[in-house]
């Protein structure tokens, strides 16, 4: 069988992951993908730099915009982030050069997500996207697909990793916020910049792509209200527990007559409640649907081998040839939602 050919452009926690996993599980992956995914040509910034996996069979490129329209070239993989810059100039040229595209970027999907989803439904490719949201927990295809007859009414969990860790570890060594975001960042979990992740903005990014999936609306970043965990001292945690709660920074989303509300913060969870359990770098995501009733997803949030599971499962899709609407459905399709008048909540 033809192999899917990859061009995998940023080499860090992600992606060298995403090597990693293709080559641990290379037979398994060949079977199921229904060929071979093989890397071909690979770029980041730095070419000199020891990743810890053997890259010598790959073709090492300066200029990643030439992936775009390389006959050799079947799929590109961007594992960069950042809202704009590279990863946008290199969404829109692969997007519009008609190859698909697989990404773990929300920042980028967040704000440009409609754009690139028309430019992939124009040109009848893939957009995948499941690592961006809840890193290792197939959420995207569990709501995009799985839940794809329910009418949702709400969305809502823990949707970044580096915060529940820094919450869960401060609650059960009493450490300092800023000694254990140190450890978050080098165990991977971090965004490069980590204010995103402790001022709420990640899981604002996530949430946005959440709602838009779950309610058939347009992406709307701009309206999520969100405040982060910054200022979260470890009394703070002490005084909930002692009141019977766990402080958790929990997204959520709901679509109702009166407008979409979409907000991030932080929240007393009741000692009981199955949030108040997810621990460490996990996320959950929950959404109520008409028919299927309750939905708990649960699973790692962040980290290199459960979000490079969540890329590669991208890629299989795309060896497959099973893609369908980057949303669900087509973007002209999808509804514009204000957002909601709080005081009418
Ligand atoms: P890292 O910072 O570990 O890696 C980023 C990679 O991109 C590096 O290899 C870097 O090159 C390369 N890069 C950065 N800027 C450029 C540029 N201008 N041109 C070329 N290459 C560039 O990030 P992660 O792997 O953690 O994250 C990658 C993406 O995945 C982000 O969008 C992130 O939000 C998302 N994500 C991350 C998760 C995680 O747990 N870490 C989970 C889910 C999603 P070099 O190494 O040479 O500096
Ligand atoms: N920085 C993100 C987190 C990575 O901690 O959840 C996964 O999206």
């Amino acid at each position: 069988e033809r192999p899917l050919r990859l061009g995998l452009v940023g080499l860090g926690t992600v992606g060298g992951g995403v090597i990693r996993l293709l080559q641990t599980n290379e037979a398994l992956i060949t079977r199921r993908a229904g060929r071979p995914i093989e890397v071909v040509a690979i770029s980041a910034r730095d070419r000199t730099k020891d990743r810890g996996v053997d890259l010598s069979r790959f073709e090492w490129v300066d200029d990643m915009m030439a992936l775009a329209t390389r006959d050799d070239i079947d799929v590109v993989v961007e594992l960069i982030g950042g809202a704009d810059g590279p990863a946008l100039t290199l969404a829109r040229a692969v997007l519009g050069a008609g190859k698909p595209f697989v990404t773990a970027n929300k920042a980028m999907l967040a704000h440009h997500g409609l754009g690139l989803a028309g430019l992939a439904e124009k040109a009848g490719v893939a957009l995948k996207y499941e690592a961006a949201v809840a890193g290792g927990i197939p959420v995207i295809k569990g709501l995009r697909e799985g839940a794809a007859a329910n009418e949702i009414s709400r969305v809502y969990g823990i949707l970044n990793g580096t915060c529940n860790y820094i919450l869960t570890t401060m609650e059960r060594t009493g450490r300092s916020f800023g000694d254990v975001l140190r450890d978050a960042q080098d165990l991977g979990y971090a965004e490069a910049d980590p204010s995103f992740d402790i001022d709420g903005v990640d899981a604002a990014h996530k949430l946005s792509i959440l709602a838009s999936l779950a309610f058939g609306t347009e992406l709307n970043f701009a309206d999520v209200d969100i405040t982060g965990i910054r200022h979260v001292i470890a009394a703070d945690i002490a005084e909930a527990a002692a009141l019977g709660f766990r402080v958790r920074l929990v997204g959520m989303a709901e679509n109702s007559a009166n407008g979409l509300f979409q907000r991030v913060h932080p929240m007393l969870v009741p000692v009981n409640h199955p949030l108040s359990h997810v621990d460490g770098a996990l996320n959950a995501v929950v959404a109520d649907g008409n028919f299927v009733g309750r939905l708990f997803f649960q699973g790692a949030g962040a980290g290199d081998g459960p979000t490079a599971s969540a890329v590669v499962a991208d890629l299989i899709d795309v060896a497959r040839d099973e893609y369908g609407d980057p949303f669900a459905m087509p973007v002209s399709s999808l509804a514009r939602q204000p957002k909601a008048d709080a005081g009418k909540r």
